[in-house]
């Protein structure tokens, strides 16, 4: 590790800022966005100062050297997530720019009416509603992978739905942004690699919290975004195999994705630049690098132990408090730093107001996850979520904060 967890805080200025009348700021929304360190906002700063013009398209010096920093965030992200090619790492602007393309470029092509898209009752919106599009408009149907009362996937419930054979796709992701539930990935793949089903992952959740290799996952799309892992917004990535990625029709059309464009058609540039149209987002591009770089010197080992021990902390305190109900599985194996929870009759939005008087910012409402309300039939929760520089301290502040909360409403 490159250096001691309070030194890791001293490169988050944000973090010793005030809010609410003096009150230190508790930062506990990290699964919406993360704080960004030093290093992230000076590389992004450096590149419009010194090196800004745009990228794979002129001779000059400057654009030489932006078009070197673009490619060079592309090897790091590569090598951060184990894509056997560089080929394979398309520069989006998230997670939900990534899921579309998927729908867009490759389900029009290969979900026809009868057929079956899959994902899970605890999937974001971003992974929902693209499948929704797609099966509305091809007469094709989606299916649910179901969950148990503690929050994780029912995986017999997807041998059902592959055995009767009409599967185009399984979407599913690695961490759910509401329980922390990390999903079985590899349960998932092997059983759809051996029924000939492709898998999409989103992995918005996971690769900031530990080491992803997506070629040990064996799954066929990952996708990611790079604010929830201190990198900046509007920049975020879609894996795939390059086998897929030939197969596919491109997303966008425009500039830099086309080898040769006539008057009546075209023919596209190479891997990976066939799905990057237009003037890419070079700066932020340039800035994920620069968070992938330290996430690495810290190791997501090193990420998820902390994250881990944190969670089984806060877990254990949260038990104590009156009236508080907590969502997904106990065993924090099991799960990520995000925890969900509920106070009976009070309302999310209450509950993180009280909490904000006291500096702690955490998220209320039903975090994209409609499908997943209904199921815990709930309107909303209360959500805190973790990352590196988060502290037990910190934790000692929302557990109070939460017991402030159950004495204003005299729970317990
Ligand atoms: C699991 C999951 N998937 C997808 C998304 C969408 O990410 P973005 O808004 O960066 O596209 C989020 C964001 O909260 C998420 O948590």
């Amino acid at each position: 590790m490159q250096s001691s967890w309070s030194d890791i805080r001293h490169d988050f200025p944000i973090l010793s800022r005030t809010v609410r009348d003096g009150r230190p700021l508790v930062y506990l929304d990290n699964a919406a966005t993360t704080q960004k360190p030093n290093q992230v906002v000076d590389t992004i700063t450096d590149y419009y100062r010194s090196h800004n013009a745009n990228a794979h398209r002129a001779v000059y010096a400057l654009a030489e050297e932006s078009t070197k920093m673009y490619e060079s965030a592309r090897d790091k992200v590569a090598g951060f997530i184990n894509a056997r090619d560089r080929s394979e790492i398309i520069f989006v602007r998230g997670t939900t720019e990534a899921i579309n393309m998927v729908a867009y470029a490759w389900g029009r092509a290969n979900v026809g009416k009868g057929d079956v898209v899959v994902t899970t009752e605890y999937e974001h919106h971003s992974n929902i509603v693209p499948w929704q599009l797609l099966t509305q408009e091809k007469g094709a149907s989606l299916r649910y992978i179901l969950m148990d009362d503690e929050g994780c996937l029912m995986l017999d419930t997807l041998d059902d739905i592959l055995d009767e054979g009409r599967t185009k796709l399984v979407a599913f992701s690695m961490m759910s942004n509401v329980l922390g539930t990390i999903t079985d990935v590899e349960q998932i793949t092997s059983r759809c690699r051996r029924a000939g089903v492709p898998t999409l992952v989103d992995g918005a959740q996971a690769v900031p919290h530990m080491r992803v290799d997506v070629e040990s996952l064996g799954c066929d799309f990952f996708a990611f975004s790079g604010h929830k892992m201190m990198g900046p917004t509007g920049v975020g990535v879609l894996w795939a195999r390059k086998s897929m990625l030939e197969k596919m029709r491109p997303f966008h059309g425009g500039g830099d994705m086309i080898r040769e464009v006539h008057k009546y058609e075209s023919t596209w540039n190479d891997l990976p630049y066939k799905f990057e149209a237009g003037t890419p987002n070079i700066a932020d591009v340039v800035g994920l690098g620069a968070a992938v770089d330290y996430l690495e010197r810290i190791g997501m080992g090193n990420v998820r132990r902390h994250e881990r021990e944190l969670t089984a902390y806060a877990l254990a305190k949260m038990a104590d408090v009156p009236g508080l109900t907590v969502y997904g599985p106990r065993d924090p194996d099991r799960r990520g730093g995000v925890i969900s929870f509920n106070f009976a009759d009070v309302h999310p939005h209450d509950v993180a107001q009280i909490m904000d008087e006291d500096g702690v910012a955490i998220r209320s409402g039903h975090h994209c996850a409609q499908v997943l309300m209904e199921r815990l039939d709930v309107a909303a929760t209360s959500r805190a979520s973790f990352y590196v520089y988060n502290t037990k301290g910190e934790v000692d502040v929302l557990v109070g904060a939460l017991r402030k909360v159950a004495e204003v409403f005299k729970l317990g």
